[in-house]
């Protein structure tokens, strides 16, 4: 039984989480009731751990448009739209959000890891160079590693690290691959895109940025960090989901360059998987469209992002850098972080606990997300669980 035999240190690993109270890992929402309520053990629970950035979840107008492709169109595609054909919705969606990234194309994942790994494949092949984010994505690493391609790291959104890799590459830096993310989502921390865009432009080189915690979040009209920074245009590949500010579940590319055009004949993620089904399909649509005419759901995003930050800062916690809707509280020790986090659950809060090695710097992190469908009580409920946990 050796091939089983690693199994043995991830059951330690569980059995070690479960001891502390409730398994993180294992949660189970018995109800959900709104896009920030649920019922855990029998417990009314505040969702802060959800990245439901603009709350559309239980929107009546998504919900609305679910219902009625479920009745129109059935419950699933049933395969894949390379073998099975697309729906009218699929290329709807795509021309909605190649208007929306001001595109020319875009290309429907079934998921946003399906994005990652699908973009990534069709771009790479073995002996190409890629550059990638240290603390990117596990989706992002393991398109790269799909691909083939020559993987080299540098550091964290620093642009000194990434230059000196790009003068490493030498020639090669001329056709390579940056990969980075829009806003991160362990720190809430945003990426130095118009730096990065630059030194890609000096370089000759292509860049891919994930926007899948900033779509919605970020930008004068929510379309994500590189709008923020002014440099949309310039970026080759725009990745990103439809499971957090869109509410539902699937991904997408958007690029400039019409090669994505081809990625549908190339890319195993995206040939060998059943589409999305039109009920995901409508509800994501609905909520592109609510993202793009409600600009106040951000503005009630931001506000209760604001203030969950400051008070939880003047309480004296160690936060990410900057004031982003993913607010990670520092915990120094693992075992520390796990009964606070058990706390804050028998206390009515769910919040994401991260754990070492899936963090930065190897910290362990109590993740609040906030979104525009907090009230102003239930911020001022979070805060106050977390000041109680000073006591
Ligand atoms: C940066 C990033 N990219 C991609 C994904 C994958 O998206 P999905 O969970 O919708 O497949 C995630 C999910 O958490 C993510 O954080």
């Amino acid at each position: 039984m050796s091939l089983l035999a690693k199994f043995n240190a991830a059951e330690q690993l569980r059995s070690g989480l479960a001891g502390a109270g409730q398994d993180p890992t294992g949660v189970v929402f018995d109800a959900i009731r709104s896009a920030t309520e649920g019922v855990v053990e029998g417990r009314e629970t505040i969702l802060a751990g959800t990245n439901n950035y603009l709350g559309l979840t239980f929107d009546p107008e998504c919900v609305a448009a679910g219902i009625e492709a479920l009745e129109t169109q059935g419950t699933g595609t049933t395969g894949s739209r390379m073998a099975n054909g697309s729906y009218a919705g699929h290329l709807a969606l795509e021309a909605e959000l190649a208007d929306f990234f001001e595109c020319p194309g875009a290309l429907v994942f079934s998921t946003g890891y399906g994005a990652n790994l699908g973009t990534l494949a069709a771009l790479l092949e073995p002996g190409d160079a890629v550059l990638l984010d240290a603390d990117a994505h596990a989706s992002l690493y393991d398109g790269c590693r799909m691909s083939g391609a020559d993987v080299f790291r540098f550091k964290h959104n620093d642009v000194s690290s990434l230059e000196r890799r790009l003068k490493r590459l030498g020639e090669r830096a001329s056709r390579c691959l940056i990969v980075v993310e829009g806003m991160y989502s362990v720190l809430g921390d945003s990426a130095p895109l118009d730096e990065f865009v630059a030194l890609k432009e000096q370089y000759d080189a292509v860049i891919l940025v994930d926007e899948a915690h900033s779509v919605g979040v970020f930008g004068e009209h929510g379309r994500g960090v590189a709008e923020q920074q002014g440099v949309l245009d310039k970026v080759d590949f725009i990745v990103g989901t439809f499971s957090k500010s869109l509410g539902a579940m699937g991904g997408f590319c958007a690029s400039r360059h019409r090669a994505l055009g081809l990625f549908r004949y190339v890319s195993r993620p995206f040939i060998f998987t059943a589409s999305p089904s039109p009920s995901i399909i409508a509800t994501t649509r609905m909520a592109l469209k609510q993202l793009r005419s409600r600009p106040e759901l951000r503005a009630r995003l931001w506000q209760n992002a604001s203030r969950l930050y400051a008070s939880l800062q003047e309480n004296g916690f160690e936060l990410g850098p900057q004031v982003s809707p993913v607010i990670a509280v520092k915990i120094e020790q693992k075992e520390r972080a796990l009964a606070d986090w058990n706390r804050l659950l028998r206390g009515g809060i769910y919040v994401n606990l991260m754990l070492p090695p899936a963090t930065p710097g190897s910290a362990s992190f109590l993740r609040c997300s906030v979104s525009a469908a907090h009230t102003e009580e239930q911020i001022s409920t979070i805060i106050e669980a977390f000041a109680g946990l000073r006591d």
